[in-house]
């Protein structure tokens, strides 16, 4: 090891968003002549890239900052970064419950690192940037964590003020990427032999709105599937209020966007829906749904739902079960309702409590995996294109991969398939998280 090495940790939360944020961090870094590191006692700089969307996210963040501070006592000169959406929200506030952290930067912000820790190895003092009237894209250089897989975000924040989220506080309003940048970083992505790529933002069917030109989600995403070398194109979120038809046409015409689409409903009853300020009613979801299965016949759709919204009752949360039935998801992420201080829910009456949030956790999930099951099992003795990610997590001999619907699926490694490939698996089993396989040979197709 050189001398004068200096290293970084980074530590990521939340949403792919936050994700792509964390490789512009990194990109920053690496710029200022910092290499990565997984250790974090090597570490010359901390950084914690936060989410605050739910009380967890939060307590994990805590948590972690409360365990870095023997690192800070050890090494005064060591620097600790919080960021993202939790530095947004908390301010300088962090700096009191927590003062061995050096730097606290907002969502606006990512760009103020690099002076940030100059000044700070100056200086011994606390640091925040929290201005959110900046541009909100800035042109930084990226450190991209996975090789085929780039992340791309096409905007940022979100106009929808769900009443239960605190997302728009802390990203701002929407604010759309031009598509010239987009399809540039597109091209460059291709170029460096990236096959997928994910189009971000929390609301992408509502990109667009903000720009002079005519430009919206289906243009970009024929704009997108013209560029050559990606194979895969993903998004998210998409929002059931601003989903249409035309961009349902572009997701089933262009070759290249996937068949996979999350479309988070959050319950299945439409005074729930109205309280969450959703802007749609259970029937046009499912006319969105219904038209998309016509359109794109392998679909894969996934969700997002809450139990113990305030003012939920037995009756409503039955509607929610009802519907995971009537719409037979491949997968839901499943949430407990938690109050974010500042929005308009957490001051509603009929706070549900603990228990009967957590029974109806544990209910959904149960009718839920009856049909993860049912798509999994489905999918039996088909043969699949898969993307090889590499080795699991626990078992090194056993290799993963995904299908375009974003279906995981595992094999044994026979050493026929290097990473980054893309390769036909034969699915022999179904399980309700994971499907296993085996690669299939040319010889024995
Ligand atoms: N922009 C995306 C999702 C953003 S947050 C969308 O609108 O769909 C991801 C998910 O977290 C949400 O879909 C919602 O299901 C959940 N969520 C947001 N705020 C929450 C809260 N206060 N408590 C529990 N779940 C929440
Ligand atoms: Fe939150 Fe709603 Fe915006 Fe999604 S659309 S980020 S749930 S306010
Ligand atoms: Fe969390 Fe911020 Fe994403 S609150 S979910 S990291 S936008």
């Amino acid at each position: 090891m050189i001398q004068n090495e200096k290293f970084y940790f980074i530590q990521t939360y939340g949403c792919q968003m936050n994700q792509s944020d964390s490789e512009h961090y990194a990109g920053q870094l690496e710029e200022l002549g910092y290499r990565q590191t997984d250790e974090l006692t090597m570490a010359d700089v901390i950084l914690l890239n936060t989410c605050c969307v739910r009380e967890t996210a939060e307590d994990k963040t805590l948590g972690k900052i409360g365990e870095l501070k023997h690192l800070k006592d050890e090494n005064p000169d060591l620097i600790i970064a919080v960021t993202g959406c939790m530095a947004q929200e908390w301010q300088d506030r962090l700096f009191k419950r927590a003062p061995h952290i050096d730097l606290v930067i907002g969502t606006h912000n990512i760009h103020t690192l690099i002076d940030l820790i100059k000044e700070r190895q100056q200086k011994k003092e606390h640091y925040l940037a929290s201005d959110m009237h900046v541009p909100a894209f800035h042109e930084l250089p990226a450190k991209r964590f996975q090789k085929f897989f780039a992340w791309i975000p096409i905007m940022n924040g979100c106009n929808n003020f769900c009443t239960y989220c605190i997302v728009p506080y802390v990203r701002g309003r929407e604010v759309s990427r031009p598509v010239q940048s987009v399809v540039e970083e597109v091209r460059r992505v291709a170029d460096a032999g990236y096959k997928e790529i994910t189009l971000l933002g929390q609301n992408v069917n509502s990109y667009g709105k903000d720009l002079s030109s005519h430009d919206d989600f289906a243009s970009l995403l024929r704009a997108v599937d013209e560029i050559d070398g990606i194979e895969r194109i993903r998004y998210m979120t998409s929002h059931p209020k601003d989903m249409n038809y035309d961009a349902i046409d572009a997701i089933a015409e262009c070759h290249k966007v996937v068949n996979h689409m999350h479309l988070p409903i959050q319950c299945g009853n439409d005074a729930l829906l109205k309280k969450m300020n959703r802007g749609y009613t259970v029937e046009h979801y499912m006319d969105l749904v219904d038209y998309a299965r016509k359109r794109i016949p392998d679909l894969v759709l996934t969700t997002d739902i809450i139990v113990g919204f305030p003012g939920e009752t037995e009756d409503m949360f039955m509607d929610t079960l009802q519907f995971l039935k009537r719409c037979q998801y491949d997968m839901a992420y499943t949430f407990m309702y938690s109050p974010r201080t500042g929005t308009p829910a957490a001051t509603m009456e009929d706070q549900i409590p603990q228990e009967v949030k957590s029974s109806r956790l544990q209910r959904l999930m149960d009718v839920q995996n009856v049909y993860s099951l049912k798509k999994n099992q489905a999918m039996e003795r088909h043969i699949y294109d898969v993307i090889v990610e590499g080795p699991t997590k626990n078992d090194k001999n056993h290799w993963f991969g995904r299908t375009t619907g974003n279906k995981m699926i595992i094999w044994e490694n026979d050493g026929s398939a290097a990473i980054g490939d893309t390769v036909p698996v034969m699915v022999d089993k179904g399980q309700t998280w994971v499907l296993k396989g085996h690669i299939v040979h040319k010889s024995n197709m």
